[in-house]
């Protein structure tokens, strides 16, 4: 309470009043807000012209209580707020001679005096809305008096909504407003919150309301009846009507529908109108959502139409071919359509109207176009080339034509927030009037270089205002990705300059972590970058290394081999020079007696001279049947003891070698002994004549074959091959052995 006073009187004294307001009162320049039950005692400074009592207790209003203090009479606006008292007295406000607003509001006033507004004389605008018990008649009747003679605006919001009896607007009604005996001048006219059991159109043109009304709001009223809705006469005065959020009678809902045809004839009360508002009214019907295919020829109905407000109306589809009277198509300059459920809208619905200014689509299904008749909604706007503002936000929409802003080069506000766009990859170069360009809330991850260049030639182009482009709350890519990150560089360069705030509104994602590009998202995308990029290159590297180490130490272990054999090899050789072979034969030459002739008389003696060529010795170095079996000893027995002195077993393999029971045997014990076997094929014999082991033995490794020819026959591959490899075959044999021993004397220690 003190500070209050205290403020008041600061105020007060600082704007250099006389005698200070009350002390109830807070005064700032010229108005006054005084909290009292009974303001009679009120001193106001001289240069207060406005007051809001608030607290006020009706009871206690008087006759004197503006009339005793002729300082009332300067007031021009008073607002009341009272709470108490039943009934609004007489003649209580004589002395506010000078006032041309009354505000007067109590809930629970349910009469008042007939002469309640005498004394009145000045004023304009009477709001006498929130009296919601006061009956109707006794207001009607205060009406009918000559009080109020300048009154042009009357608000009588929630008139008597407190009750479930309802408010007949008839003859009477209108005809107490107009005034009887005074012809009041009534411009506007609110009568919304209120429930009408009858609303007569016939009435409110009989009592000449249609030579003065410009504005009625009938918002938020349910209407039970409607009577002479199909007036034969035009509102003349009339220019915005508002029956939003309003519940009317179904037979207006089946006319506003469906009777297109019949629509002009019945709609001459409305043909002066303006701006006409009916949103709202969709949440009342039960009936499956508005949508017509029907055509409307509407070129004979002068209707004047400025504005139309449709919004929130479960309107499905507008499929009409509208043809329009050309003063309509002149005039028609504002629509909004917005929260519908709208799926489709003709191109000629709108195509007539080619003076549109603004047209708001927002909050509709527009996508299902877009999606089933693309090549409709790009020229959906085609032919509105005056549009400056095109609202197309939350529609969910993914995709924009190309060209569907090709002609609507005056634009300056083009809002696609809200939608599910991905890619910018439509024309938006001509719109060089572009104030305001909405994107924020879409599916964008980046915007490609080709788009980021048209926006700073349009920013650039439209130097006589500044452009404004909304690219927040976007998904937005941080990666090593060049166009994600000159997106986010781009963000960061001409922020302010085009692209609007607030920064905290951008964001990027890196891995899954949500970051604010103007914050820390730059930065971190970089050193992660950074990371995965020494990661790749040491990635790289690396196998590089590996692959180069595993060449070499391949090449190494190779050459290693080779040496190793070569030394191996001049060991063996040596060791055979000098007699320190441990075998006594390098190789055992297997064959068949059938083929005896050829292998005695021929093969044998040139292998035996050819590897004493190779080692340097006269030592015989092949064992065979014919000259080292012992007479007399058991056949199997001098096999295996020949097999076991030679390092190398040689079948010299011909069909009849196959046949042999003993060949096979020496087969089957040389690959026992698992000593290294070389097949010498003598002739061409097929696998299935071999027996099993030589047929694994034939097809695992390669074989030597002797060719007859006219010079008595040679050996394929030759014969230095041949023994060079029954050499190598000896040193592997040797090798194996030590290894194997190595590993016998390792496990015994
Ligand atoms: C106020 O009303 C009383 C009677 O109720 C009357 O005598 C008096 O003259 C009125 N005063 C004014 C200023 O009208
Ligand atoms: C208003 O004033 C009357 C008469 O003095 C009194 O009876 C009533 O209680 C008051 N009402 C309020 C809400 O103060
Ligand atoms: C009615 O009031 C309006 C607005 O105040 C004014 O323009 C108009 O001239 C008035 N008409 C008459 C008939 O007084
Ligand atoms: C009218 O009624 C609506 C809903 O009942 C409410 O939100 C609004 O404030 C009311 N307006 C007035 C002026 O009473
Ligand atoms: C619009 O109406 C025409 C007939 O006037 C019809 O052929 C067409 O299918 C309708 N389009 C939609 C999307 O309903
Ligand atoms: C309006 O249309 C009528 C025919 O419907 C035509 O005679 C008239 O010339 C047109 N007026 C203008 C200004 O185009
Ligand atoms: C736009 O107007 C032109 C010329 O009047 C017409 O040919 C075209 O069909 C119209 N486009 C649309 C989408 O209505
Ligand atoms: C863009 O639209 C969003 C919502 O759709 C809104 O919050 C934002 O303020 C708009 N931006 C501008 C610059 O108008
Ligand atoms: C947005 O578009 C994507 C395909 O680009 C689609 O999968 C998704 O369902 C759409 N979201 C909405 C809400 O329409």
């Amino acid at each position: 309470m003190y500070p209050t006073v205290a403020l008041s009187l600061t105020v007060c004294m600082f704007i250099a009043c006389s005698s200070a307001c009350s002390t109830s009162c807070v005064c700032i320049k010229d108005k006054a807000t005084c909290r009292t039950p009974d303001p009679s005692g009120l001193v106001l400074s001289e240069h207060i012209r406005e007051v809001v009592l608030q607290d006020l207790n009706a009871s206690l209003l008087t006759n004197n209580t503006f009339s005793a203090n002729s300082q009332w009479s300067q007031i021009e606006t008073l607002e009341i707020w009272a709470n108490g008292g039943e009934s609004l007295g007489s003649r209580v406000f004589t002395g506010l001679s000078g006032l041309t607003y009354l505000g007067y509001h109590n809930e629970h006033m349910f009469y008042m005096e007939y002469d309640a507004f005498y004394g009145l004389d000045h004023l304009k605008e009477l709001d006498f809305s929130t009296n919601i018990r006061l009956q109707t008649m006794s207001f009607l009747i205060s009406m009918y008096s000559k009080n109020l003679p300048r009154l042009n605006k009357l608000t009588l919001t929630g008139l008597h909504s407190y009750y479930v009896e309802t408010i007949n607007a008839d003859y009477n009604f209108f005809q107490s407003i107009a005034g009887l005996d005074i012809q009041r001048n009534i411009t506007y006219l609110d009568i919304s919150n209120v429930t009408f059991g009858e609303f007569n159109f016939q009435a409110f043109i009989q009592n000449g309301l249609c030579d003065s009304v410009h504005k009625v709001y009938l918002r938020y009223a349910t209407f039970l009846n409607i009577q002479g809705y199909v007036a034969e006469e035009t509102c003349s005065s009339l220019e915005v009507l508002d029956i939003s959020d309003s519940l009317l009678p179904n037979i207006m809902l089946d006319f506003t529908i469906s009777k297109i045809d019949f629509l002009c004839r019945l709609t001459m009360f409305y043909f002066n109108i303006e701006e006409l508002y009916i949103n709202g009214l969709g949440k009342y019907m039960m009936t499956p959502p508005l949508q017509d295919d029907r055509d409307g020829d509407l070129s004979s109905c002068p209707y004047k139409m400025r504005k139309l407000s449709l919004e929130n109306n479960l309107i499905k589809r507008l499929n009409y071919t509208v043809k329009l009277h050309n003063d309509t198509q002149k005039t028609m300059e504002w629509i909004s359509l917005a929260g519908n459920i709208l799926e489709f809208i003709s191109p000629l619905f709108l195509s007539p109207s080619f003076n549109l200014k603004y047209l708001d689509l927002s909050s509709n299904q527009l996508h299902k176009m877009q999606e089933h008749y693309e090549d409709m909604f790009e020229l959906l706007i085609q032919n509105n080339t005056k549009l400056n503002v095109l609202k197309l936000n939350r529609n969910g929409i993914a995709r924009i034509p190309s060209n569907m802003f090709l002609t609507n080069t005056e634009l300056e506000v083009l809002d696609l927030s809200d939608n599910n766009l991905s890619s910018l990859d439509f024309n938006i170069g001509r719109l060089t009037n572009l104030k305001v360009l909405n994107l924020s809330y879409n599916a964008i991850s980046y915007i490609d270089a080709q788009t980021r260049d048209t926006m700073e030639q349009l920013a650039a182009a439209t130097n006589s205002h500044k452009l404004r482009i909304d690219l927040s709350n976007m998904p937005y890519i941080c990666s090593c990705d060049d166009n994600h990150m000159e997106t986010i560089q781009w963000i960061h360069r001409n922020l302010d300059t085009f692209i609007t705030s607030p920064r905290e509104d951008y964001m990027c994602t890196l891995q899954d972590e949500r970051l604010y590009i103007f914050q820390n998202a730059l930065e971190k995308t970089k050193s992660y970058c950074r990371v995965q990029r020494v990661k790749r290159d040491l990635a790289i590297s690396l196998s590089i290394v590996c692959v180069f180490l595993l060449i070499g130490i391949a090449v190494f272990l190779k050459i290693q081999g080779i040496r190793r054999r070569q030394r191996e090899r001049k060991n063996l050789l040596s060791q055979i020079e000098v007699g320190e072979f441990p075998k006594k034969f390098l190789a055992f030459l297997s064959f068949s007696s059938d083929d005896a002739e050829l292998v005695v008389n021929t093969i044998l003696p040139r292998l035996n001279s050819e590897l004493q060529l190779k080692t340097g010795t006269s030592r015989v170095l092949v064992c065979s049947g014919d000259r080292h079996f012992r007479p007399g000893y058991a056949l199997g027995e001098e096999i295996i003891r020949c097999i076991e002195d030679s390092a190398v077993t040689i079948l010299a393999v011909s069909k009849n070698f196959c046949q042999k029971e003993w060949c096979r045997k020496e087969v089957q014990e040389t690959y026992d002994q698992n000593k290294p076997i070389v097949l010498l094929l003598l002739e061409r014999v097929e696998p299935d004549e071999m027996g099993k082991v030589l047929r694994k033995l034939f097809s695992r490794y390669a074989h030597a074959s002797w060719i007859s020819d006219s010079n008595g026959g040679h050996m394929e591959p030759d014969w230095s091959i041949l023994c060079d490899a029954l050499l190598d075959l000896t040193v592997e044999q040797s090798e194996k052995n030590t290894f194997k021993l190595k590993w016998l004397n390792w496990f015994s220690s």
